[in-house]
């Protein structure tokens, strides 16, 4: 998949990741850069089927195993026909969570499931983004913005504050683990001095 540049977006649910996504995106397409934004779960027809059995429906509709083996076959669909391509033909991708969510959501929040996370992430995934921007902000803060949206998408976030500080905890963990590809960034400034803190830390990506 080598050629293109692999970039995702991490953070809790109302943190601001999606929105700097798409602002990034649109930065880099206005300096005439081939982009694809895309986002998990989802971003190919496979994996946006899935997607629906997972953010609907009752918290406790899945057990966390089953929801990890969920979240990785829309992965692995979305890694095949979509993001691997995009890759391989060099362009940008900009990914709305990835793997990293589920090592945090699943891995960690939801039980100790990180082994299974790691196993069959190593077996049917195998890939990382070169670079992972972690948005960080104080669940309270979050949740307010999340659940505002009232999208009909929100199992997640109706899992309560306890489960979003659990999740901000893992993935300030993840970027101690992986500190080379993954950098925490202070969400809970104006979205611009965000969108600037972001560009800058990919600039030195860009060929
Ligand atoms: P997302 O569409 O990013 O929701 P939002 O835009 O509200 O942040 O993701 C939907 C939910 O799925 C979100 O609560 C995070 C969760 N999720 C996991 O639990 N594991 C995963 O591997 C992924 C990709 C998402």
């Amino acid at each position: 998949m080598a050629g293109g540049l692999f970039l995702s977006f991490e953070g809790i649910d109302g943190a601001g990741k999606s929105t700097q996504a798409r602002r990034l995106a649109a930065t880099l397409e206005a300096e005439g850069r081939n982009v694809l934004l895309t986002r998990e779960p989802g971003g190919s027809p496979g994996a946006e089927a899935i997607r629906r059995l997972l953010v609907e429906g009752e918290p406790g509709r899945w057990s966390g195993e089953t929801e990890t083996l969920l979240f990785t076959a829309a992965r692995r669909d979305h890694l095949e026909r979509t993001i691997g391509p995009a890759l391989a033909a060099g362009r940008i991708v900009i990914c709305d969570r990835f793997a990293d969510s589920t090592r945090v959501y699943q891995g960690a929040a939801r039980g100790d499931l990180r082994g299974l996370v790691d196993r069959l992430h190593a077996e049917v995934i195998g890939v990382e983004p070169d670079l992972t921007l972690i948005i960080d902000m104080d669940p309270r803060l979050a949740l307010g913005r999340g659940l505002a949206r009232a999208s009909g998408e929100d199992r997640f976030e109706h899992m309560g504050a306890g489960f979003q500080s659990r999740l901000r905890d893992g993935f300030r963990a993840l970027a101690g683990e992986f500190p080379n590809r993954c950098r925490l960034i202070d969400g809970a400034r104006p979205e611009p001095e965000v969108a600037a803190e972001v560009l800058a830390l990919v600039r030195p990506r860009l060929a």
